[in-house]
């Protein structure tokens, strides 16, 4: 297999040694860019960012989760090339002005995710930052770095990297005698292969895939890359759905539902950090059927539609019903989610996360809440969790205990009970058994308030 990409503004060709090789080992050990650091190697602290430009712009994503096929046809720029003719860049100068770095060991991810957020006018700063770890220096300097070059103009080299986007990434199979990958560039291409090949294992942003690479060292051959199949990345909107392609990455989505569900925008900012949203994917976060993913219980709660496809044959179903047990999910050998369907308004959908940490943590439990009041009583109640059960499930329970009574916390308090009967959550590093039922408990107390029109968010309350 062969891949191209512009690397620090300069065209290369490269034949991974396996598909799976991620950027960071290439960068470090065959191409002696070690200012990309190697820190977690699990998307965690942020010292491996780099700045990769595609169709949709300048991004930063993390090296050690981004295997070398996935860069074909897009420009890449590390620490090194940040300063082409040593010309700093706006945020590496503002880092030396306001004393940004200490050991430093931090500082290339750090810059490589401000360079990013500098390109796109983004000035969220924390958000920005939630995915770069830094032990010495404290955020406070970093933070007025990034503020102070915001109105500085974006380098030229970011238009010569937009420039190098190949129009159309060509798909390719096994190549004789190469290690096997595919690049499906179609949905139809994709089922094909898929069929042909139902061991395979589909990689989509790879940051569930890329830890079985980097800290399981599994050998995940035959792979199948679905970052080329563009039919699958739209979101397309009708008077009355919104059907989300699998291929949507988190960024993409957090930025499509702002308006019209921006409770469930606010829940992907929640959502790790902006470089494991710029590659993570909806479908991704649905097919692994994690029990504490955040997507599932909030689509759930929505009331969406799976759509799934495995050769010509396509199929649907309620989200909840594909969740069967722990790690099994309705999906037969060959079969990919081609994605989701969900209402285009839902004003009473609330989502809450509760985590450790506020920034870039998975959920301990993450309650999703859609209740209709008619007159004054509960007419319809979606409620869903994930963290409180082996799968992302469905409080069938509580809903009926809550159908056609009051919507009165006297309700709430009667309702609370049933709670115990649709779960029975673990104890485990996040949270205990005990804490889960209390915490899940209170939540449905919290959206009561919520929907009355209290302050209930740590952002609003905060002084
Ligand atoms: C640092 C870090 C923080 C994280 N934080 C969160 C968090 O806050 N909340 C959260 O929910 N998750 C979190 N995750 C988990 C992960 O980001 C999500 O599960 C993600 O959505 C997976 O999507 P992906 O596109 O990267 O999937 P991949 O890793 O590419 O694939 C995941 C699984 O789904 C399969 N797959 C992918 N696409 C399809 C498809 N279309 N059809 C069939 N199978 C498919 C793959 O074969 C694989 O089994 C975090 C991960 C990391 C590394
Ligand atoms: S090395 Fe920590 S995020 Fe990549
Ligand atoms: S400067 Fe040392 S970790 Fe950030």
């Amino acid at each position: 297999m062969e891949i191209t990409f512009r690397l620090n503004g300069e065209p290369v060709t490269v034949s991974p040694e396996t598909p799976t090789e991620t950027l960071l080992d290439w960068l470090r050990e065959k191409r002696g860019l070690s200012g990309t650091k190697e820190g977690c190697n699990e998307g965690d602290c942020g010292a491996c960012t780099v700045v990769v430009t595609d169709g949709e712009g300048p991004k930063a994503l993390n090296a050690c989760l981004l295997f070398l096929p996935q860069l074909h046809g897009k420009a890449l720029r590390t620490v090194e090339g940040l300063a082409p003719k040593g010309q700093f860049h706006p945020v590496q100068q503002a880092m030396i002005d306001h004393h940004g770095s200490q050991c430093g060991f931090c500082t290339p991810g750090i810059v490589a995710s401000l360079a990013a957020a500098h390109a796109q006018g983004q000035t969220d700063h924390l958000d920005t930052l939630a995915g770069n770890l830094c032990r010495c220096t404290g955020y406070a300097p970093i933070v007025r770095a990034a503020k102070a070059c915001e109105s500085a103009p974006a380098p030229e080299w970011l238009k010569t990297d937009r420039s190098f986007i190949l129009p159309k990434i060509p798909s390719g199979g096994p190549g004789g005698g190469q290690p096997p990958g595919f690049r499906p560039t179609t949905s139809d291409e994709l089922a094909e292969i898929f069929q042909q090949n139902p061991n395979a294992t589909i990689i989509a942003g790879a940051t569930d895939v890329g830890l079985w690479v980097t800290k399981q060292l599994r050998d995940l051959s035959p792979v199948i890359f679905l970052n080329g199949v563009k039919d699958l990345q739209t979101i397309t909107q009708t008077d009355s759905h919104f059907r989300i392609g699998a291929g949507v990455t988190l960024s993409a989505l957090r930025e499509a539902m702002k308006e019209p569900h921006p409770h469930f925008a606010e829940l992907l900012r929640r959502y790790a950090s902006v470089q494991i949203r710029n590659a993570a994917t909806i479908g991704g976060n649905i097919a692994n059927g994690s029990p504490i993913g955040d997507g599932p219980p909030a689509l759930i709660a929505l009331g969406a539609t799976l759509h799934l496809r495995r050769g010509d044959a396509r199929r649907d179903m309620a989200l909840e019903d594909f969740f069967l047990d722990y790690r099994k999910q309705d999906r037969q050998p060959g079969e990919f989610v081609t994605g989701v369907t969900i209402p285009a308004s839902a004003p009473d959908f609330r989502a809450y996360k509760i985590s450790k940490r506020f920034d870039q943590d998975i959920s301990a439990v993450c309650g999703c809440f859609n209740i209709q009041i008619d007159s004054g009583k509960v007419t319809q109640a979606r409620i869903a969790f994930g963290g409180m059960a082996g799968i992302p499930k469905r409080a069938r329970a509580v809903e009926a205990a809550l159908l056609g009574q009051p919507w009165s916390l006297d309700a709430i308090q009667q309702a609370i009970p049933a709670f115990a009967r649709d779960f029975t959550p673990l104890s485990d590093m996040r949270a205990s058994a005990a804490y889960r039922l209390t915490v899940a408990q209170n939540l449905l107390i919290r959206y009561f308030h919520d929907l009355a029109g209290t302050q209930v968010s740590v952002l609003e309350v905060a002084p």
